[in-house]
């Protein structure tokens, strides 16, 4: 276990699109410990996810977890999950403006759009295949975490490149609008 050197936007590894993980090799030392890594270095940097490929490790899979996570006070919690290979559908065509940052894009923010309501497949780190639904506010961090492993930053999505601001500016001038935007689809959706 250890934690890892989180890749920036521009590097070719985050650029480029991760490889599957082989299902029978799921259960080997080598996979189990890209796992621990993950999960160590997207706690220290209190993210609310990371891709393998921002560490440096070309291959699909991603964790996410959010709790009492002090750079997203307004975030609903997501139990710590492990997905390898995984697969989003869209269940429905209604999204939302998310305002998005990135371990990998130091200090910046921007306003994306991400579909509400998403079917998530893949393997968890037992090798077994899992499935499930999220809906509201939630369904953007898989988007974001699966897009790392395609190459795409969410600067590469933003709709209107005016939203980009710093952190601090938008702590300063945005967090309270967006987080009540926030409470407001979670008090619709539940998440
Ligand atoms: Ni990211």
């Amino acid at each position: 276990m250890a934690v890892r050197e989180i890749l920036q936007i521009g590097h070719p590894v985050l650029a480029s699109r991760a490889e599957e993980v082989a299902p029978d090799a799921i259960a080997s030392p080598e996979v189990q410990g890209w796992v621990d890594d993950l999960i160590d270095t997207m706690r220290h940097a209190h993210g609310a996810g990371i891709a393998a490929n921002q560490v440096g490790i070309p291959y699909r899979l991603f964790t996410v977890e959010v709790g009492d996570n002090p750079r997203y006070p307004y975030k609903p919690r997501i139990p710590l999950t492990v997905l390898i290979n995984p697969e989003i559908r869209f269940l429905s065509d209604r999204t939302y403006d998310g305002n998005e940052g990135c371990l990998s894009v130091p200090n910046l923010r921007g306003t994306v759009a991400r579909h509400l309501e998403i079917g998530v497949s893949g393997y968890n780190r037992e090798g077994e295949p899992v499935s499930f639904e999220v809906r509201g506010y939630s369904a953007g961090t898989w988007q974001h975490e699966l897009d790392h492993l395609d190459g795409i930053l969410f600067p590469h999505r933003v709709t209107d490149p005016r939203t980009f601001c710093s952190w601090s500016v938008f702590v300063e001038y945005h967090q309270p609008a967006f987080a009540e935007y926030v409470r407001g689809l979670v008090a619709e959706w539940g998440a």
